[in-house]
Parts: C-alpha cells; sequence; structure tokens
C-alpha cells in the first residue's frame, strides 16, 4: 500500500510560535509543510507571503508546498521560487486563457522547481485534462479556498477518483492533493479514491493529540 503524504497547513498555526510548530510536525512524519498564500483579492482572505516562506523555508527539511491563492501569479513566480518554494500551486480560476496556465506552468518550472495547479469546488475537473501532462501537481480544493477550519465538500471525491484514473491511464507523473476539512473521515474518504497527499490545518494544529491525528491520517 503505498503511503500517504500528509503536509499540514501553517495557516492554523500560532504564528507566535511558527518555528516550533514546523518542527513539532517536521518530528512527527510530515513529509511537505503547505504554505498558504491569500492576496485579499483572488480570495477574501489575506494570510502571508514571500517574507514569511523566506523566513521559515530553510528552517526544515519538508518539501515547501506553496499554494497561491492569488491573482496574476504569473508575477510572482519568480520571488516564491527565490523564497526557498519546491513546489508552487496557482490556481486554474486565476488565468485569463489555457496560454496562460501554460505560461505559469513554463515559468515555475523555469525555475527548476515543481508545478502544481488547483482547482476551486465549482470548476468542472474535465478542464485540466489537457494540463495534467505538464504538471507535477493537481490540488482539488474541497472548501472555497480563503479559510481554514470549514467542512468538506464531498464532489471533491468524485473530481480526485476521476483524476487518479486519467493519471494512471496515461501514465503522467502528477500527484493528486486534496486541500480543505481534511480530518481522520474525510482523510480515509479521499484515500480510497487515490488522492496522494492530504493537506491539513484546523485538525493538526493546537491539539493535544497532534501525533494520534497524524497517525489517524495516515
Ligand atoms: C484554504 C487553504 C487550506 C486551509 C485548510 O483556503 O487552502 O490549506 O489551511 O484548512 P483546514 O484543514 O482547516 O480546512
Ligand atoms: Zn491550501
Amino acid at each position: 500500500m503505498k503511503r500517504m503524504i500528509i503536509a499540514p497547513s501553517i495557516l492554523s498555526a500560532d504564528f507566535a510560535r511558527l518555528g516550533e510548530e514546523i518542527n513539532l510536525v517536521q518530528s512527527l512524519g510530515a513529509e511537505y509543510l503547505h504554505f498558504d498564500v491569500m492576496d485579499g483579492h483572488f480570495v477574501p482572505n489575506i494570510s502571508f507571503g514571500v517574507p514569511v516562506l523566506k523566513s521559515i523555508s530553510h528552517i526544515h527539511h519538508m518539501v515547501n508546498d506553496v499554494h497561491i491563492m492569488i491573482s496574476e501569479p504569473l508575477k510572482y513566480i519568480k520571488k516564491f521560487a527565490d523564497a526557498g518554494a519546491d513546489i508552487i500551486t496557482f490556481h486554474y480560476e486565476a488565468c485569463k486563457d489555457d496560454d496562460e496556465i501554460f505560461e505559469v506552468i513554463d515559468a515555475i518550472h523555469d525555475e527548476g522547481i515543481k508545478a502544481g495547479m488547483s482547482i476551486k469546488p465549482d470548476t468542472p475537473v474535465a478542464l485540466i485534462d489537457q494540463f495534467l501532462g505538464d504538471l507535477d501537481l493537481v490540488l482539488v480544493m474541497s472548501v472555497e479556498p480563503g479559510f481554514g477550519g470549514q467542512s468538506f465538500i464531498p464532489s471533491a471525491l468524485e473530481k480526485i477518483a476521476y483524476l487518479r484514473q486519467k493519471i494512471d491511464d496515461n501514465s503522467y507523473n502528477c500527484l493528486i492533493e486534496v486541500d480543505g476539512g481534511i480530518n481522520e473521515e474525510t482523510g480515509q474518504l479521499c484515500k480510497a479514491v487515490g488522492v496522494d497527499i492530504l493537506v491539513a490545518g484546523s485538525y493538526l494544529f493546537g491539539k493535544d493529540d497532534i501525533e494520534e491525528r497524524m497517525e489517524m491520517l495516515r
């Protein structure tokens, strides 16, 4: 059985103790560190950005998994890459057309890092078929992007199952990640339909039994 990759989202961490929180999830075996960038324009919330990533990207050995919920992603690829991103995942909906999507993917690859693309809950998954061969990761949003602590939207499961089949049928080298409302129950549902990476924020941070919770996700 394939091992599930866990990506704790530091959006739910205690920012006054960010370094400690990062050390904690690393010591519990997290493989990826999920970093949610929100610009107050593409999504109705503002989180953190390049300077914070720069400060934390080298204090750990996990994969810096940077999810940019921002308008005009192309403008910021180099900045996030220079700040230490290992994967940059931008939004399908933030691009004006297919050409721009290919441009963003190329810009990320030109930085020597991995390219991911995310779709919001209302975006039909078949729209991204043509990009799967070029992507290293697809991020299925299982909540409306913008806030931690929301409930899982079940239609994400069909999207994951669809992507699993497409990726396997075509032998694409593309991981499937799911983000939003992940806990021990929804995590298992996603695992059953073939997800590779679980992002979890409010389920993990600030919980006394975080170690057990990490195990439950696996
Ligand atoms: C939401 C972010 C998520 C968020 C998930 O827009 O992309 O990564 O941190 O939080 P939980 O796990 O609490 O739903
Ligand atoms: Zn995210």
